[in-house]
């Protein structure tokens, strides 16, 4: 099998080892990969470094030009695309079809934010005697080069966050795409070679992990995106104290079902929102729902409904298009699973459905009655297992939602739009869903956690304030 380059400042390159890149599904090659050498890596870094006064220079409609025509590239190859990314990944076709859909809308997001990014603001400055004729011009410059760091999970539109926002700013970029799925992070080196931007401004590097922590600490790369756990993510943030780091971490998303929910069509939908995105992807997305908090009136009702939505949810083939869960990305990922159901499971709660693995399928999983000081409790379980709770009011359903270490999302189903402003005041989330679970992301919001969740924020303009710093130009002796 031949292996597929990597992408050294704008031209593909080969280093002098390789990885293969197997399908979870049912263990095939689905490709290999050149490893970048050393001197390589330091040939990227070196290139980003030189390039970075011209690119943040480059005209905003030659970078605009450049994600306008990835993004088109990125919506003719499709197909190709979503069945590379189920491949590597074990996500489902149809979801994998969605996330090149949502690639696609974040460069062109980029495109038109490059357009009106940075027009500058203006503030006068004579509101005191010694500002007399004189004008603050502020404008933002990038900080430097990017370098992203992106998980497996969302292996084409993950790294799409990285790269989109950095090339709108005119900030370089190294991409380092997750080892389990590398491949789909590597397509986007096809499209961005296809344009006009400067070669230098950017790279994609399957560097293996044990070699990031030397990337991570180089002076050159000022700005760290990344996209991953808590664990490595603080690890990066304290070994670099120094640098800008933005850190999308964990979650353990929960979705309110207040007492206003109770129609049997509402039941219906929530029941159905929370099968679906407790599971898709197997449970591997910071804002699956993992933690249901339903108001003690409607719950046994809404415990029938998602327990039955859950059970129709179709396990199997990724590649099939009427599946709804395929694999988790290992099978060592779905033994960590098991062993934390299990451990609930023995310390007391109750399985509803689920509660078995298959190599690295684990069966879409309800439990409730789980014990405060469980792992799956306390941790992000990444997987496609729900736990129920029952609360008496709102208050209660808040306060159990931030009774966690992390605060990505949450979802509340209610009508009632005072009811929603309390939510977005009480909970100590990075954003509130009102009416639909806490998965629902559109590229262009602004998307980070509080607390333990991270810091910084991704969606495509707010990720671009992220890359870039303010600098005030003050012009003197002005007839105001
Ligand atoms: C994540 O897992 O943090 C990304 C979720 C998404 O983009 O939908």
């Amino acid at each position: 099998m031949t292996a597929t380059a990597f992408w050294l400042a704008g031209r593909q390159a080969t280093g002098e080892t390789t990885f293969d890149v197997t399908s979870p599904w049912d263990g095939r090659t689905v490709g290999r990969v050149s490893v970048p050498t050393e001197a390589q890596v330091e040939e990227a870094v070196a290139a980003a470094h030189a390039v970075v006064d011209e690119f943040a220079a480059t005209p905003a409609h030659v970078r605009a030009a450049a994600l306008d025509h990835v993004s088109k590239r990125l919506a003719e190859r499709t197909e190709e695309i979503a069945q590379l990314i189920s491949a590597e990944n074990g996500k489902p076709i149809k979801w994998a079809r969605g996330e090149v859909g949502r690639a696609v809308s974040v460069f062109r997001f980029a495109a038109e934010e490059a357009r009106r990014f940075n027009g500058g603001e203006a503030q006068r400055l004579d509101t005191d005697a010694g500002g007399t004729g004189r004008l603050g011009l502020t404008r933002r410059f990038p900080k430097g080069v990017v370098l992203g760091i992106a998980p497996f999970n969302f292996p084409l539109n993950l790294c799409a966050h990285k790269v989109a926002p950095a090339i709108a700013v005119g900030a370089p970029i190294i991409l380092k795409p997750a080892p389990a799925t590398p491949l789909s992070g590597l397509i986007l080196g096809e499209l961005l070679a296809e344009t006009d931007l400067p070669a230098g401004s950017w790279s994609i590097l399957p560097v293996t992990n044990d070699r990031m922590p030397a990337l991570v600490k180089d002076e050159r790369l000022p700005v760290i995106s990344f996209t991953g756990s808590d664990k490595v993510g603080y690890a990066i943030q304290e070994s670099v104290p120094h640098k800008h780091c933005t850190l999308e971490l964990g979650g353990n998303a929960a979705a309110v079902v207040l007492g206003d929910w109770s129609s049997e069509e509402d039941l219906d939908w929530a029941a159905t929102r929370i099968a679906t995105f407790s599971n898709y992807q197997g449970g591997q997305s910071c804002i699956s729902v993992q933690r249901v908090i339903a108001d003690a009136s409607v719950y046994d009702r809404l415990v029938a409904k998602v327990t039955a939505a859950v059970e129709a949810q179709g396990t199997g083939d990724p590649s099939d298009d009427t599946t709804d869960v395929g694999p988790l990305v290992s099978e060592d990922a779905a033994k960590r699973v098991e062993a934390w159901v299990d451990e609930a499971v023995a310390a007391g709660a109750k399985l509803l459905t689920g509660g078995k693995r298959d190599g690295a399928t684990y069966a879409p999983t309800v439990l409730e009655n789980l014990p405060a000081d469980t792992t799956l409790a306390c941790e992000e379980v990444f997987g496609p297992v729900l736990t129920l709770h029952k609360v008496d009011g709102e208050a209660e359903a808040f306060a159990k939602v931030n009774d966690s270490k992390f605060g990505l999302q949450a979802g509340v189903f209610t009508h009632d739009l005072q009811t929603a402003f309390r939510a977005h005041r009480a909970l100590e989330v990075g954003g509130v869903i009102i009416g639909d679970v806490p998965s629902y992301r559109a590229d262009q919001m602004p998307y980070g956690g509080a607390k333990q969740s991270g810091v910084g924020r991704e969606g495509v303009r707010y990720a671009m304030d992220d890359y870039t710093y303010e600098r005030v130009l003050v012009l003197t002796g002005l007839a105001l």
